[in-house]
């Protein structure tokens, strides 16, 4: 731990969106046009929003990402340094930033169809990137910038005793390298099905079932599950992102206390609109613990 014994320094490498979020009492079908009811731009990006997540929960936290030159940039870095997420390993390159174009229903389920612009130039960790991943306590990735700079991240963070995070979403096969260096896996339970035998090298796994809560298995064979706050749902965008970065700042505590935490951050994100604009501050997840 850096700062004080209980703050956990946290670099978060990945992806930053301004989402484009539309709410309707349902979904189209293919091909059918419906009446929405509402629209917002809310910074988003699961990478940012895991950033965020984890310092609202308690932790210090850098970001390693990039944001394009155009209209949307200046409020995407602005949500982070709003956040008290360190900003000076966010690069901005020529052309657009990440756009995710996100339909949100009545029931608060959501589509999202993501278009990387700048996150897909993440292809190169520069000597600052590598010394600030080498430095913290805690690696957080997920895979909406490029795979190969999420395997050269968590090679260096193994090779220099830094605890590899890896929430991989959107799920796909990678390379079998990138999965020894990975310490603790958070997926929810499509992508653990998607994934199946890959996490199996995976010594702690964490599988988020909804408004189930969420199960835990450990390189000793131990396994537990944790319950969910009841709460009325809005919007489930970012609640994932909410339990794995709130998951992220209390891993120093023990897997049983960060799922018990982290569901209480998933639960509260879901009670509001948005992605960032929905993550709980600690104050509220504890208060939501409490309560359970
Ligand atoms: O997990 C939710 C996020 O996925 C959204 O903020 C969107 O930008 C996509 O990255």
């Amino acid at each position: 731990m850096t700062v004080e014994s209980d703050v956990p320094a946290i670099v978060v490498l990945g992806s930053i969106n301004m989402d484009l979020v539309t709410t309707t009492a349902r979904r189209p079908v293919p091909g059918e046009t419906v009446l929405g009811s509402g629209f917002a731009m809310v910074p988003g990006g699961k990478g940012a929003n895991q950033a965020i997540a984890a310092r609202r929960a308690g932790g210090e936290v850098r970001f390693l990402g990039a944001v394009g030159d155009d209209v949307f940039a200046g409020e995407l870095r602005r949500s982070l340094t709003d956040a008290a997420v360190f900003t000076d390993r966010l690069r901005t390159v020529a052309g657009p930033s990440g756009i995710a174009t996100i339909v949100v229903d009545d029931d608060g389920e959501n589509s999202i169809i993501v278009v990387g612009g700048a996150n897909t130039r993440m292809s190169e960790l520069t000597e600052d990137d590598l010394a600030a991943i080498a430095a913290a306590d805690i690696l957080l990735c997920q895979l909406e910038i490029p795979v190969d700079t999420v395997a050269a991240a968590a090679r260096h963070a193994r090779a220099h005793g830094t605890t590899v995070l890896l929430n991989p979403s959107p799920a796909r096969a990678l390379p079998a390298d990138l999965w020894t260096n990975v310490d603790v896996a958070v997926v929810n339970s499509g992508e653990a099905e998607q994934l199946d035998a890959d996490l199996d090298t995976v010594a702690h796994l964490v599988v988020t079932r909804g408004a189930a809560g969420a199960d835990y298995r450990g390189p000793d064979g131990a396994r537990f599950s944790r319950p969910s706050p009841q709460v009325d749902v809005v919007d489930t965008t970012g609640a994932g992102d909410a339990f794995t970065g709130a998951l992220a700042a209390a891993w120093h505590r023990g897997p049983e206390w960060a799922l018990t935490w982290a569901c209480a951050a998933g639960a509260l994100a879901t009670t509001r609109l948005g992605a960032s604009s929905s993550i709980p501050a600690r104050e509220e997840i504890t208060a939501a613990m409490v309560a359970e």
